[in-house]
């Protein structure tokens, strides 16, 4: 017991320090200074319908947490697909997480990153931790328009973001916006918005 206990404290150690290794070379590119909270991934988890048959898309995984709350919510590692742009994020995902679809990519370029093979690919969801407010607004408008062409009327977008408003500015006319959850227990404490074709 006490073994297992040192070695889950030694993998959240490690984690930890890779996030933060990560922040060091690239701050505006991690955004936020420590991985994401257990709980936290799993509220954003929660908006998965693993009964739906369609794959998630999941952007920014960086350490995987939330990685492991969509593998725990149902989704099987072959239905995951998640696109990180960090080449070291990116080699510490494919070894802990064998079958998961990791993409070295960027995900503001979408349908270039997705590529021929997932052109036409719709996902149940789309689950994202990139940094929005490291990027102009007309670039985070953009994005959502095309995360949501992949997926099915009404199914959402969730995003976690540090800031007090939504990253991407209202327009009723191309997507409604919802504030899901504001989660005390991450740190910094996270806002959780979630965006849906109307
Ligand atoms: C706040 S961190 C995510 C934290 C993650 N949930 C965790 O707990 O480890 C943001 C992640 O988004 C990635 N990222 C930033 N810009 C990206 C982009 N354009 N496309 C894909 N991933 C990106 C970063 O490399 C980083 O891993």
């Amino acid at each position: 017991m006490a073994l297992r206990l040192k070695e889950k404290i030694e993998q959240k150690f490690d984690e930890e320090i890779r996030f933060f290794k990560g922040w060091i070379d690239k701050p505006k590119r991690v955004g936020a200074i420590l991985p994401t909270s257990a709980i936290t991934a799993r509220r954003m988890a929660s908006v998965i319908n693993p009964q739906s048959g369609l794959p998630v898309l999941e952007l920014g995984p960086g350490t995987g947490i939330i990685t492991k709350a969509i593998l725990e919510r149902g989704i099987t590692p072959e239905k995951l697909y998640a696109i990180e742009f960090s080449t070291d994020f990116y080699q510490h995902l494919v070894d802990h997480f064998p079958g998961v679809n990791f993409i070295n990519g960027d995900a503001f370029d979408l349908d270039a990153t997705l590529g021929e093979d997932l052109k036409d690919q719709q996902f149940d969801c789309v689950v994202s931790a990139i940094p929005l407010l490291s990027f102009p607004m007309y670039r985070r408008v953009q994005l959502m328009e095309k995360l949501l062409e992949r997926l099915p009327h009404g199914r959402p977008v969730i995003q976690i973001t540090y800031g007090p408003v939504s990253p991407v500015i209202a327009w009723p006319d191309r997507y409604h916006i919802e504030h899901f959850e504001f989660v005390v227990r991450n740190i910094p404490p996270a806002q959780l918005w979630i965006y849906r074709k109307p």
